[in-house]
């Protein structure tokens, strides 16, 4: 079938169901609550949705921990909410990306329990070895999750794989019949009538031959001998050759730890179409290193130099992802705009990637400004990631850090009104309220034009209006600036620029040598702005402005 690329002209949105809306008042979210929100969606501009897990899963890891690949959790409303909210989602004309995580699976799966009991043909469906005779574990690698990455099983008396938390034991792709597991869970669901799959650390499915000491000191020990393996790409070709082929649908790769560079090998659109789009984690690493656990103060230079190495690194040869959140990290307000500013900034913020060359996605949340949550207490975290990490360090200072790089505060419930429970559910919540829903939440900002919900709606109608966006060339102006990103896009026909103020301070800007202010057209702000008579102005805190020629 033809690989139509529908996607390089869409703007998605992703869920993260648990918290998006509870339709029949269990407090937690689901499919019935989604399909409340179909037309909140199209009103929004987007194109296609993105669900993390949906399975059966017993929510080790919130639903990455998959028990049944081919059904949907009964609290999230089972096959017959799914089948609504599919049909809901194509009669909007929108497209529907399921999450499909096959590094690993739940513990509890009926394969990994076969597995522990040596019952054929499930024997080698995962990752076993023995104790080195001296007793130690198979090799030295930690988990991202929690402590070593293996752990002992009595029934089995050996050990199992897991990157992941202990109950996420990881799958042997190396064997066909794992392979041809994952196929049919791909056809499964795009005979149903999906449209892709985001893939979950898709490039650790092939682990080193021998599985190696890792002789680097933490953290992640081991992830070389396993991020971008041996067999990776053959096992892509294999899925595409096999199955994707004969579906018009996207893939996407979440990829941790990737360059441009190596991310041409799955992505380049004259190869095997391995993969279509990457999420890098390089852009969400301006105020961190590797991890949101290691911190460091947001630098803007670094910001733009990764936008910038991604904008032009895969420029004509493969397509880019464009994100700012999901569900993996804080908010994004709290970490490179400012709280204070949260209106200004949030509306800066989209600005900076919503006119980029490729396909952005959107986290739920992230268009009303919601920012992180601060509980008084470690304890009110429910992420295993947070849970266990830096458990070194004294109580207050752990808060402290979990506060700035919890993923949790991406994950409490979306806030819709200012109704008991920002209206998310008419029972009580799986998790808490950011108790600023009072003054962040969607129903305020519907019927105020100057929200940051409205600012979205329009830079997206923008974004879809212009040909300069889908297609036009990239150039990044002022890169030595510590407080200003300005960017151009351009075509024969049509040049914008893009200007960026990622400080409250007043910056004074002059546009780049070819621009001229006062002959362009002002397509958006986040301030007023009078008549323009000169190429230079001051900025206000975290200004932006788009202009165009034509
Ligand atoms: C990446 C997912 O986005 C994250 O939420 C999850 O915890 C890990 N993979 C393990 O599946």
């Amino acid at each position: 079938m033809q690989h139509t690329r529908w996607y390089k002209d869409g703007v998605f949105y992703q869920i993260w169901p648990r918290s998006f809306l509870d339709g029949n008042g269990d407090g937690i979210g689901d499919l019935w609550g989604v399909c409340k929100k179909l037309d909140y969606l199209q009103s929004l501009g987007i194109d296609g949705v993105w669900f993390s897990p949906l399975y059966p899963s017993p929510g080790a890891d919130c639903g990455y921990d998959i028990a049944d690949y081919m059904d949907i959790a009964p609290e999230y409303g089972g096959m017959e909410a799914f089948r609504a909210v599919l049909d809901g989602l194509h009669r909007r004309g929108m497209r529907l990306i399921m999450d499909l995580v096959v590094n690993h699976t739940s513990d509890e799966h009926v394969w990994f329990q076969k597995s522990r009991r040596r019952i054929e043909p499930y024997t080698d469906y995962y990752i076993w070895r023995p104790a080195k005779p001296d007793g130690s574990l198979p090799n030295n690698w930690d988990s991202l999750f929690e402590g070593k990455a293996w752990a002992w099983d009595d029934l089995r008396q050996e050990y199992y794989l897991h990157l992941f938390a202990v109950k996420q034991p990881d799958l042997n792709m190396d064997n066909p019949r794992v392979r041809t597991e994952v196929k049919k869970i791909l056809k499964f669901w795009l005979d149903l009538g999906v449209d892709g799959f985001r893939e979950d650390v898709i490039t650790f499915i092939s682990k080193k031959p021998g599985l190696p000491d890792d002789r680097l000191s933490p953290a992640s020990r081991g992830i070389r001998h396993y991020n971008h393996g041996p067999r990776v790409h053959e096992y892509l070709q294999e899925f595409r050759r096999d199955v994707l082929e004969n579906y018009d649908c996207v893939t996407i790769a979440e990829a941790p730890l990737v360059s441009p560079g190596r991310a041409l090998e799955y992505v380049r659109e004259s190869g095997m179409n391995e993969i279509d789009m990457m999420i890098q984690f390089q852009t969400m690493c301006a105020d961190c290193l590797f991890t949101d656990y290691i911190p460091r103060p947001f630098s803007l230079r670094r910001l733009k130099r990764a936008f910038t190495r991604w904008q032009t690194a895969l420029d004509g040869q493969g397509w880019n992802l464009l994100y700012l959140e999901n569900h993996d990290h804080p908010r994004i307000i709290s970490r490179y705009g400012s709280e204070q500013y949260r209106v200004q900034s949030g509306k800066m913020l989209a600005v900076s990637y919503l006119f980029q060359k490729g396909t952005p996605f959107i986290y739920q949340g992230q268009e009303l400004g919601m920012t992180n949550w601060r509980p008084d207490s470690c304890e009110r975290y429910e992420d295993v990631q947070t849970r266990n990490a830096r458990r070194d360090l004294p109580e207050d200072k752990r808060l402290a850090l979990l506060h700035r790089a919890s993923r949790d505060s991406a994950r409490t419930p979306m806030q819709w009104s200012d109704a008991p429970n920002a209206g998310f559910t008419s029972g009580t919540p799986w998790f808490t309220v950011n108790p600023n829903y009072r003054e962040i939440n969607a129903a305020a900002q519907i019927s105020d034009p100057g929200s940051l919900l409205n600012f979205y709606r329009q830079a997206i109608a923008l974004r879809k209006s212009l040909a300069v966006v889908r297609c036009g060339s990239y150039r990044e102006y002022f890169r030595a600036s510590a407080r200003l990103y300005v960017y151009a896009r351009e075509t024969r026909e049509q040049r914008l620029l893009v200007i960026c103020s990622f400080t409250e301070k007043p910056v004074r800007f002059h546009a780049p040598a070819g621009f001229s202010l006062p002959d362009m057209k002002l397509l958006l702000s986040n301030y007023p702005v009078g008549r323009v008579t000169g190429s230079s102005f001051v900025t206000q805190p975290y200004e932006t402005r788009v202009y165009l020629y034509e």
